[in-house]
């Protein structure tokens, strides 16, 4: 028989966020915009990252004409592209907040072949994105002990098991295994490839933090969000092709659900040892990740991570050819 189960509705199954502080990266466009709406609307006071200013307040002025409740949205500015812009725009979040209770990494760099570079893939979504984490982290904690609540939730994809991200023998043992270059694949696969890794550095940084937590009231959750129609505005082809697009694709709104779930649903208090540490499929349906993302190899390719901000010479991740040059 079919299942009665009824579809997620942000308004009912979320709980009370009054007086809680969160944080959306990418918050400008796409899914972060309708994690952002949802979270203010549910009361709590949500920080808008966007990397340009002009773009982050234009997304809290249309927010707040659609409507965010007794919520209420502020901009904060936020690149993730370098790790020293990462640490700065974590730094700039600390100084205006005292608690963090939630936060949601939904901002990333999509397999985009049109990147001048497409290394910066890995670069923004996992190294700038595990700078900001772990930059926020203390307040993440101090939250956590001292209001009973705070949740990590990572936005990732199915895609960490795709293309390179699921070669068997991938690994990330020394600085030079996040140098690789994949441009002879031609743009497109390259691209994709790139992107990949850098959902499957993404969760496996989720899972060795999770691992290494210390503080049981901080939970990490990891969200994939489906298939999501945020790209098809960006190219003629695929603009023109949108109507028969949308119906393989969900809306950016329905795309946040699963973010939102993990950020705010009370099932994932009530049923911790069910959600926490865990990779959800939309909405709220615990899945196994993919092969290469053990405890193990996690905890080593974050400890490699780690070394890597420190090491000169690491970021860019490939040598810039000089303007001009061939
Ligand atoms: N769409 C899907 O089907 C799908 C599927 C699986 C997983 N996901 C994941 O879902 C998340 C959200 O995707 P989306 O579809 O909403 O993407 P999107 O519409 O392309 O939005 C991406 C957001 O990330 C921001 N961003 C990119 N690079 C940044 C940087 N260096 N610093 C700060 N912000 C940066 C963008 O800012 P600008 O406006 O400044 O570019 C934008 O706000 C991503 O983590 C993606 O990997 C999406």
């Amino acid at each position: 028989m079919f299942s009665k189960k009824k579809p997620f509705n942000p308004e009912t199954d979320l709980e009370d966020l009054t007086g809680k502080v969160a944080f959306v990266t990418g918050g400008n466009r796409g899914i972060g915009y309708h994690t952002v709406k949802h979270l203010a609307r549910k009361g709590a006071t949500v920080y808008l990252g966007s990397r340009s200013e002009e773009a982050g307040k234009a997304a809290v002025e249309a927010l707040e004409k659609e409507g965010i409740g007794k919520g209420k949205v502020v901009f904060t500015w936020c690149d993730f592209g370098t790790p020293d812009k990462a640490k700065e725009s974590g730094e700039k979040l600390l100084s205006q907040i005292d608690r963090l209770d939630i936060l949601v990494l939904s901002g990333a760099l999509l397999s985009d072949p049109r990147l001048k570079h497409l290394d910066d893939i890995i670069q923004s979504n996992h190294f700038g994105n595990l700078k900001l984490l772990l930059t926020l982290l203390p307040l993440l904690e101090e939250t956590s002990d001292k209001y009973g609540e705070a949740r990590a939730v990572l936005v990732t994809s199915m895609a960490h098991t795709l293309s390179r991200a699921k070669d068997p023998n991938i690994q990330f043992k020394s600085s030079d295994d996040f140098k690789r270059d994949f441009t002879s694949d031609g743009k497109i696969k390259a691209a994709f490839g790139y992107y990949a890794i850098s959902k499957l550095c993404q969760l496996m940084a989720h899972v060795a933090l999770h691992k290494r937590n210390t503080h049981p009231n901080l939970l990490f959750i990891a969200a994939d969000p489906g298939a999501v129609n945020t790209w098809s505005d960006s190219y003629f082809i695929t603009r023109m092709l949108s109507p028969l697009i949308n119906l393989f694709f969900v809306t950016a709104e329905v795309g946040s659900y699963n973010s939102l779930f993990c950020a705010a649903s009370p099932k994932v208090r009530d049923e911790k040892e069910a959600y926490v540490g865990k990779f959800l499929k939309p909405v709220g349906k615990v899945s196994p990740m993919g092969a290469n993302v053990t405890v193990e190899r996690s905890e080593e390719m974050l400890d490699t991570s780690i070394a890597c901000f420190d090491k000169e010479g690491m970021f860019p991740l490939l040598p810039r050819k000089e303007e001009g040059s061939k």
